[in-house]
């Protein structure tokens, strides 16, 4: 997607061919920054500190991490040790895992002449397959937005959104914003209420950065802001991504999704999730209470960031000192509370059944 006028992904391969450079997403909305990651060790940090962040960035970047490692030592017991450090920058998110698996399958059996060479074409497959993928995700979920538009002739198209599911978690596209950028490219009147996302504000910060800088209508409104939005009628559909969907169809996002769910359900506002096939945790029958919940720092909630009138950036505190914080980073909506699911396959129910559907391949004999 564009910023100021410039196409740009998340990340891409350096002119060295083995390098990666990624937007460090820390300086948004800010300063607009690039970062050359240039060890299986630096990429583990830029995931880590959420430099780069959202479900299918993390695992894009932890894929050229362990191509890095391997063009250093292409052993079997380095091989491990990389998967196993990748994996553990952060919990939530079944693509880190996903991807790491995809390079490590790709490379296991062959010799090591040949790892660094085939692990670098299997992470390229993958960002490519995340751009195609998104795009499609667009493609299938504009017609949510096109149903709600044909309902009401002339009118703008209030969707609710939370977190970030934009291109900046993705590689390009997003999940959950393609669909809106492919109904305004295509003319439709689209408006965006994007929930700022406390504590690290990914909606305030990213989305609403990603969302302007494509000239996309918007709005941030405070997290608990929602609920009456629906009431008044101001939200049409709530559209979000996810972390990880298990085999049941239930959902973790970004800590406060279920409470956006709880009120769409109460008010008849559908609420769609949309996601890459890289999302499901096929291998968890159910998600509530099971997904494991990275728990993040306290001082999140505790100190924010932001631009003073002369332009340099400032951290404060904001609670009375010496209070404790607990900062759960994701939660899990129930599968009851999703209207349905937002596929590069199509759309489902949120059911067992309805993801076996569009992934028959995944139905146990
Ligand atoms: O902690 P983050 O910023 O990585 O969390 C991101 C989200 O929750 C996104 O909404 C989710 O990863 C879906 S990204 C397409």
């Amino acid at each position: 997607m564009k910023i100021n006028g410039k196409a740009y992904r998340t990340i891409w391969l350096r002119e060295d061919g083995w390098s990666i450079e990624v937007i460090d997403q820390l300086k948004l909305p800010h300063r607009f920054e690039t970062k050359a990651l240039t060890s299986a060790e630096a990429c583990a940090a830029a995931i880590k500190t959420m430099m780069v962040r959202g479900a299918p960035l993390i695992g894009a970047t932890a894929a050229y991490g362990l191509c890095m490692a391997l063009r250093e030592d292409a052993s079997d017991e380095n091989l491990e040790r990389a998967c196993k450090m990748l994996a553990e920058t952060r919990p939530t998110a079944i693509n880190l895992r996903w991807a790491l698996n995809e390079v490590a399958s790709a490379v296991r059996n062959r010799p090591r002449t040949e790892r660094v060479a085939a692990a670098y074409a299997r992470a390229a497959e993958l960002i490519e397959d995340d751009v195609e993928t998104c795009r499609r995700i667009g493609e299938n979920g504009l017609k949510l937005i096109e149903e709600i538009a044909a309902r009401k002739p002339g009118a703008t198209v209030n969707v609710l959104t939370h977190c970030n599911a934009g291109w900046l978690a993705c590689v390009d596209w997003g999940t959950a914003t393609a669909p809106i950028y492919m109904a305004h490219d295509l003319g439709l009147t689209v408006h965006v209420w994007v929930d700022e996302t406390r504590p690290r504000n990914q909606g305030a910060s990213l989305t609403a950065f990603e969302l302007g800088s494509h000239g996309v209508p918007h709005t941030i409104i405070a997290d608990n802001a929602g609920g009456h939005l629906m009431q008044a009628g101001a939200v049409d559909m709530c559209i979000v991504g996810t972390d990880r969907v298990t085999a049941n169809g239930d959902v973790a996002n970004k800590i406060g999704t279920y409470l956006k769910a709880l009120a769409a359900k109460d008010n008849d506002v559908p609420f769609h999730v949309a996601l890459p096939h890289s999302t499901i945790d096929w291998t968890m029958p159910k998600g509530v209470n099971a997904i494991p919940i990275e728990e993040r720092s306290a001082d999140e909630l505790l100190r924010m960031t932001g631009r003073l009138p002369d332009g340099s950036l400032a951290t404060v505190e904001i609670a009375a000192p010496g209070s404790p914080a607990a900062n759960p980073g994701f939660d899990v909506t129930p599968a009851r509370l999703v209207t349905g699911f937002v596929t590069e396959r199509g759309r489902c129910a949120a059911t067992e059944e309805g993801l076996l559907s569009l992934y028959p391949e995944r139905r146990k004999a």
